[in-house]
């Protein structure tokens, strides 16, 4: 997406606190601010250079429902037993294919979170939806689309490059077989040079299916992630084969470049290949060239070469420094492939006493563990959510997320590399079979020229490999560990370990990953003082959003920071050994966001998780503040629960503060209870007797007031506010506006119980995309529009078209509030290039 300005980004950050800052803080910038962010974001990163082709696959498709059993509802795929019988028979795959009953859409796109909710109980862990071999009807979806390829790529090699899909995907080209993929994250790609009519219309077909799962949680189903055309010379740069890698050496860094350029054309070519490197501002910074190799017809060579970079401005968290390497490949006089490999200078290493030393300095890992969907699109996440949803985490003082237990889309790492976010980056299946091996080896090639990742993970909770298979997890950890080291030897290894970490796999890994238990790694540590530790997976405090009372009539779990499953601990327990032990690195709290399947503790009708200390929509829970308190850089102040607690007159009301002052003040109806002192890494709290009214913390720093936050009793809703994170989008038909859904009362407070139906109509140059509440609770549809507030909340999330102009949205309610209306601007962009 072309043009995320750093003003963008100030705005992904949540304007969340209502608490008023009565002094300037002297502590720094907000950890919402995300200093040294370049202008534009993904696009960039990701966009081809010349004289190579990359376009975007994603728009104009057909879809049509198959079935996962009866070939006659199935285009007749598996009729007999012929259908790989010859090659080019498919009539499905060949153009003038009449797929006029079939529905149009655009990439990415997830049919799962389209489904309605079914009570079935072996669905729970997925999110209750349709999918699997019992449900045939909705488990297999094709794709269909007619392209152009001109006349001009004649001698070309062109490719088709899929970041994902969910989740076994049979491919097929102007009728004939391509290829297969079977597995849910990692990225696939097939050379369809040989399929293709040149200067003509061809055809692209995909069957997925997702009748089969790779997770216990919601993983979405269809082409999920971006699609690519590629086009290059015959003579190109070989598929995530170049690298940069620095040595940081005093105040000068060498870069060594790498990187393999193949030969499919028809005769032996003389290739060099050339290196510019460039800062954040374009700059070319240096310059490097390996020496000229001849490469057979048919072969490949492997070019390197270094440069130095006098001075680097090193990646951090607080300054994500990037650079950029433009790597070519020239023969027989001209330029015949480049790519761009965008990089950071920095260091990272774990060492067993001073936990985690980013740039030689030690920093905790304040971490979030994160599954990939969001309230309203599923696991189908356009780019720009992909930033809002960082954008929180960051707010919050997160500063690493592990990317739980998958490989990520390209601009989830993109981003984390852009603001400043490190990452665990984990493969989905832990395992040395040849596809364990293949997702590995394309997790690992994608990533790792990324900054931000800090440590690769080979798995989690594999029970079985640290036990009644310890002997075999250890030699499958070996092998794993081994492939990464050989493909890149600067970052450690670790794995997501429950329970045993004496044996299996963890003997092979370079650092040991504890999930929850608080109890052995101090033991740990003492009997193995050399090797590293942090917490691979912490917490799972569970909380709803808005709630004070744990309710299993109504599925909810109270907010304040006291409820965890039997494995799990509250935020306060886990920070406080993490935060409290030098040697230990940190962490990453299971989860960041709320995510679709595994509710806990709770059955149907839960559909969603409720681990998350932000709800599915990033609506911030009140741990939310417990982090930014103890994370973040900033004077912090959070007073709850809200004080409108209509029908409880008289109940004694437990009231929290988190909060990094020395000293909290709490008012009811202006009656001070007195003053306490913030215990370090914890929180404080009172309890009064609810009357409507108003309570009001007073937070102290050296004995003077600093913060203040008040609840007031509010009046009934009155009025639908509509507030959008940007109301200026890029009219490229990607970008989006998150817009944030809440009822006021007369008064214009917001009122934190409502939960009206609201519903929406959107016109112009946009569409609604999806609509959440963050209710773990709520089944109805995400794509409707329309959508109740969940204590006072909802959101709606609009995407622009390619044309230029405005979208108008008008919110209403049955109920009688007064309506509301917003107008988006969006505004004329060269849009990526795409296929035609
Ligand atoms: C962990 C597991 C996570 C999630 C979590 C819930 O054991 O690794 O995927 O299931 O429990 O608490």
């Amino acid at each position: 997406m072309p043009g995320i300005s750093r003003r963008d980004l100030l705005c992904s950050g949540l304007a969340l606190s209502a608490s008023s800052l009565v002094a300037k803080s002297a502590w720094g910038r907000s950890a919402a601010m995300i200093e040294g962010s370049p202008e534009s974001g993904s696009a960039e990163a990701l966009a081809a250079v010349a004289p190579r082709e990359q376009l975007l696959f994603d728009f104009g498709w057909k879809f049509l429902f198959g079935n996962g059993t009866d070939p006659a509802k199935d285009l007749g795929f598996g009729y007999g037993q012929g259908d790989f019988a010859k090659t080019g028979d498919f009539r499905f795959a060949k153009v003038g294919y009449d797929d006029s009953k079939w529905r149009k859409l655009d990439l990415p796109h997830d049919w799962a979170v389209e489904l309605p909710f079914v009570w079935d109980d072996e669905q729970k862990s997925h999110g209750y939806k349709p999918l699997g071999r019992r449900y045939p009807e909705t488990s297999v979806g094709w794709y269909r689309r007619e392209f152009e390829i001109p006349a001009a790529d004649q001698g070309r090699r062109i490719w088709v490059e899929f970041d994902g899909a969910f989740r076994d995907v049979l491919l097929f080209v102007n009728g004939c077989f391509i290829g297969r993929n079977d597995n849910g994250y990692a990225p696939f790609r097939f050379d369809l040079t040989d399929f293709l009519a040149v200067g003509a219309k061809n055809c692209i077909t995909a069957r997925v299916d997702a009748s089969f799962g790779d997770g216990w949680f919601y993983e979405g189903a269809g082409i999920y992630r971006h699609v690519w055309l590629t086009k290059t010379d015959p003579l190109h740069l070989g598929k995530w084969e170049s690298t940069v890698r620095s040595a940081v050496n005093g105040s000068s860094t060498t870069l060594t470049l790498d990187t393999v350029v193949e030969n499919q054309g028809k005769q032996a070519e003389t290739a060099r290949v050339s290196w510019k490197i460039l800062d954040a501002e374009g700059k070319t910074v240096a310059t490097a060239e390996a020496p000229a190799q001849q490469i057979a017809e048919d072969g490949s060579a492997p070019f390197t070469a270094t440069a130095r970079l006098a001075n680097p401005a090193l990646w951090s968290v607080d300054q994500p420094n990037l650079y950029t390497a433009i790597a070519t490949v020239t023969a027989g006089g001209a330029a015949r492939d480049a790519e761009r490999v965008s990089f950071g200078v920095r260091t990272a290493r774990f060492d067993a006493n001073k936990g985690f030393l980013l740039n030689g300095k030690p920093l905790k890992i304040q971490g979030t563990c994160n599954h990939q969907d969001h309230a309203g699109v599923g696991a189908a996440v356009p780019d720009r959510l992909q930033w809002f949803r960082l954008g929180v985490l960051r707010s919050m003082g997160c500063n690493a997320v592990r990317t739980s237990h998958n490989a990520p889309t390209p601009e989830w790492v993109d981003a984390c590399d852009r603001m400043g976010m490190m990452m665990m980056c984990e493969t989905r299946q832990m395992s040395s079979s040849p596809e364990g091996l293949a997702q590995l080896e394309a997790m690992v090639k994608r990533y790792r020229n990324s900054p931000s990742i800090i440590l690769w993970s080979i798995g989690n909770e594999e029970g079985q490999l640290q036990t009644r298979m310890a002997e075999q997890g250890a030699k499958i950890g070996a092998t794993m560990v081994r492939c990464c080291h050989e493909l890149d030897p600067t970052r450690v290894v670790s794995a997501a370990v429950n329970g045993d970490n004496e044996q299996g796999v963890s003997d092979a890994l370079d650092i040991i990953g504890f999930n929850y238990n608080l109890k052995d790694p101090d033991g740990f540590h003492k009997e193995h003082p050399t090797r590293p530790i942090y917490g691979s997976e912490t917490s799972s405090a569970i909380t709803t959003r808005g709630e004070y009372t744990t309710d299993p009539l109504r599925n909810t779990l109270s907010a304040y920071d006291v409820n965890q499953p039997g494995w799990g601990e509250t935020a306060e327990e886990w920070w406080k050994f993490y935060g409290t032990r030098e040697w230990e690195a940190g962490g990453f709290a299971w989860t960041g966001f709320d995510y679709r399947g595994e509710p806990t503790p709770y059955g149907w009708p839960s559909i969603s998780s409720q681990f998350g200390i932000v709800d599915t929509c990033g609506y911030p829970k009140d741990n939310f503040y417990y982090y930014r308190a103890w994370w973040g850089k900033e004077p912090s102040l959070h007073l709850f629960p809200h004080w409108n607690f209509e029908g409880r007159e008289g109940d004694e009301i437990p009231i929290w503060v988190h909060s990094n002052l020395d000293e909290v003040e709490l008012l009811v109806n202006g009656k001070s209870l007195g003053k306490q002192t913030v215990p370090h890494l914890g929180h404080v709290e009172w309890k009064a007797r609810y009357e409507p009214g108003a309570i009001e913390a007073r937070g102290y720093k050296g004995g003077k007031v600093v913060l203040t936050q008040k609840r007031e009793t509010t009046g009934p809703a009155a009025v639908i506010r509509l507030t959008a994170d940007r109301t200026e989008i890029n009219a490229d038909g990607e970008d989006l506006a998150i817009l944030k859904v809440e009822a006021l009362d007369k008064e214009g407070r917001a009122v934190p119980t409502a939960n009206e139906l609201i519903s929406f109509k959107v016109s112009g140059e946009g569409a609604l995309i999806g609509v959440g509440n963050g209710d773990p609770n709520c089944q109805e549809s995400d794509k409707a529009p329309r959508r109740s507030l969940f204590n006072g909340l909802a959101q709606v999330i609009l995407q622009a078209s390619k044309t230029a102009g405005t979208i108008q949205v008008e919110a209403r309610s049955r109920g009688g509030l007064a309506s509301a209306q917003l107008t988006i601007t969006t505004k004329a962009v060269e849009p990526r290039p795409a296929v035609a």
